[in-house]
């Protein structure tokens, strides 16, 4: 039986620095097929032989329970697949800890109404990542079935997101072709998000879990032999928030620091300085936190 100390980071430098940026990654058709559809039929048959399993929502939308965690094929190749387990294990770091809980959150479509946007419940706002929110499709939630659709970029506001907001320019959805079925999306528990509305007859299955940081953060995930904390780009190009660019720049970067265990080194001077992409003709960069002494800022 697979366990968490067999799984090896699979991200690299710039692809946790790009997870920073959004909020969020996605890894395309990672679970297999034969799978994917296990999940469905045990899925289906468990809801009818236990009803108990299911939460009361308002909605049609409504989210079930589900014991599998005493499943090992579903622990194996989904909560412990190599390719998700392995970006969790980038970004919480070795010996972090497995989901308590997984619902599916299953929506009968048609739904003309979408969802509003929102954080999930009991969020923390810091630039730590001390646990992750996973969506997992196992099977194709086409636009017709009102997928998932995230904001990129959104995990850094301090503002809460406003159910009412209707399409915001730069959302995200969480379908194919881009996340076809056996997709697994991991994002920031900060990330703004919302169920989009559906036309197409049927059922869309949407499973959720967490999973959390157990060590203390440090830069423990595929190192890039040219990747250079003082000129990597941090600075996320097509964003949609509508800060200051160098705001969203600053906080990928404290982020960065942060999970690379150097958070006690992270400082911004202001004006045009590192982080932000103000770099001089001859590749200058000015304000990067080693280069600051005491000596130099007295003068
Ligand atoms: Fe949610």
């Amino acid at each position: 039986m697979k366990k968490v100390s067999d799984i090896r980071p699979t991200l690299t430098d710039s692809q946790v620095l790009d997870f920073c940026k959004k909020g969020y990654l996605v890894l395309p058709a990672v679970v297999p097929e034969d799978i994917n559809r296990r999940v469905v039929e045990y899925t289906n048959e468990i809801v009818l032989e236990r009803p108990s399993l299911k939460i009361p929502r308002r909605s049609k939308e409504v989210e079930f329970h589900l014991p599998l965690l005493e499943e090992e094929w579903f622990v194996e190749h989904v909560l412990l697949n190599d390719e998700a387990a392995g970006a969790v294990r980038s970004l919480l770091g070795k010996e972090f800890t497995l989901p308590i809980l997984i619902s599916d959150h299953r929506a009968e479509t048609p739904m003309p109404k979408q969802g509003g946007w929102h954080r999930d419940g009991n969020y923390v706002h810091n630039k730590k990542l001390n646990y992750v929110e996973v969506f997992y499709h196992p099977e194709d939630v086409p636009v017709e079935k009102g997928p998932t659709e995230v904001l990129p970029g959104s995990h850094h506001l301090a503002s809460a997101p406003v159910g009412h907001y209707g399409g915001l320019k730069g959302g995200v959805r969480f379908a194919p072709p881009d996340a076809p079925a056996g997709s697994i999306l991991i994002m920031s528990y900060n990330l703004w998000h919302r169920r989009t509305l559906s036309t197409a007859s049927g059922f869309r299955h949407l499973f959720r879990y967490n999973y959390w940081r157990t060590t203390m953060p440090v830069r423990d995930w595929i190192i890039e032999p040219d990747f250079d904390l003082r000129t990597a780009s941090y600075e996320f190009f097509d964003r949609p928030t509508t800060r200051p660019p160098t705001r969203d720049c600053n906080d990928a970067a404290e982020m960065f620091f942060w999970l690379s265990g150097m958070h006690d080194q992270f400082a911004v001077m202001g004006g045009q300085c590192w982080p932000s992409p103000h770099i001089g003709l001859e590749g200058e960069v000015q304000g990067f936190p080693g280069d600051i002494t005491d000596e130099r800022v007295r003068g």
